[in-house]
């Protein structure tokens, strides 16, 4: 039987395409490949693996005529039409677990970052200042930390909580109580969570029920002075809503590393002077990126071989 074809869309590491050539296929590495060459040879690969970059879009599957698997090294599947692949007969995998430790770290230097007040100290010292005065933060200890989302990467953001001495108040629609609990934080309702909370982070993906979860209805039902972090999926927070309540001191200061459109540009988001924000890189750690791209080489040669599948999406 001819061996698989594996293409390459996106940067994986060398380690990861000789785990994908041990495994009995053939890789084509065509990273950074622009989407009409993408079209035009998909129709001879049998899996394609991607990162962010990459849209997978049901124009492009419907060319896929071979293909049995699209591979996205990372957590958020939202460059990929699932629904159109799965129509198909097309597996759907990802790598949930390979950077939660990366994002979670990630979130806790914004979180930092911003009630420490570290990039406007860094900008003041660069200009020669010394301007303690004006520099006074915030502790975290005692506190109350908000979890909307409390999967793999809210529970690596729970455990890191408590070393800050930290409450921690979780929502998840899907876990019960129990399994919540098991994670470091206590069960909250949404409104419970908002009340209570001194700073909210978000680890939710970019779904219908979560577009504009966060709009200027939820800024009011929060504590006057919250710090609001997400490093989840831009679209999450309704941003013109957000300016709104920074602007009036309803939330207190922001730090993004995600936005509804990506680059974003100097936006009034981005320049808000109680904003933080940061290009997208809450996942961009050697250990976790090399750990995503080993996981999507082991899961797309399962899908391959007619293994059973540990990150199917449906
Ligand atoms: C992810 O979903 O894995 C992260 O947000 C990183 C990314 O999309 O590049």
């Amino acid at each position: 039987m001819a061996e698989s074809k594996v293409l390459i869309a996106d940067a994986l590491s060398p380690a990861a395409v000789s785990r994908l050539q041990s495994g009995g296929v053939q890789t084509d590495d065509r990273a950074g490949i622009d989407p009409a060459e993408l079209a035009k040879i998909l129709p001879e690969y049998q899996a394609l693996i991607v990162r962010s970059r990459t849209k997978v879009t049901a124009d492009l599957l419907k060319g896929g005529k071979n293909l049995k698997v699209v591979g996205r090294a990372g957590v958020g599947v939202d460059n990929i039409d699932v629904a159109a692949a799965n129509a198909q007969g097309i597996e759907v995998v990802n790598t949930p677990v390979a950077t939660s430790v990366a994002v979670a770290e990630h979130t806790f230097a914004l979180i930092l970052a911003l009630i420490r007040q570290i990039a406007r100290a860094d900008a003041s010292m660069k200009a020669g200042e010394w301007d303690k005065k004006n520099l006074e933060g915030t502790e975290l200890a005692g506190k109350t930390l908000g979890i909307l989302g409390v999967g793999n990467i809210g529970a690596q953001v729970a455990k890191r909580a408590a070393a800050f001495d930290m409450q921690v108040l979780g929502y998840d629609p899907l876990l019960d109580a129990a399994t919540l609990q098991a994670s470091g934080a206590k069960a909250g309702t949404l409104d419970e969570v908002y009340a209570e909370s001194d700073v909210i982070t978000l680890h939710l993906p970019l779904i219908q029920e979560t577009r504009g979860l966060l709009g200027a209805n939820e800024f009011a039902k929060m504590k006057r002075g919250v710090y609001l972090i997400c490093a989840a999926r831009g679209g999450v927070i309704d941003e013109e809503d957000l300016v709104t309540a920074l602007e009036s001191g309803q939330v207190a200061g922001a730090a993004l590393d995600v936005f509804e459109k990506e680059p974003p540009g100097a936006n009034l988001l981005v320049t808000h002077p109680h904003v933080v924000a940061t290009p997208h890189i809450a996942a961009q750690t050697a250990e976790a990126q090399e750990r995503a791209a080993l996981d999507i080489a082991d899961e797309v040669l399962n899908a391959l071989h007619g293994r059973p599948l540990r990150w199917q999406i449906k």
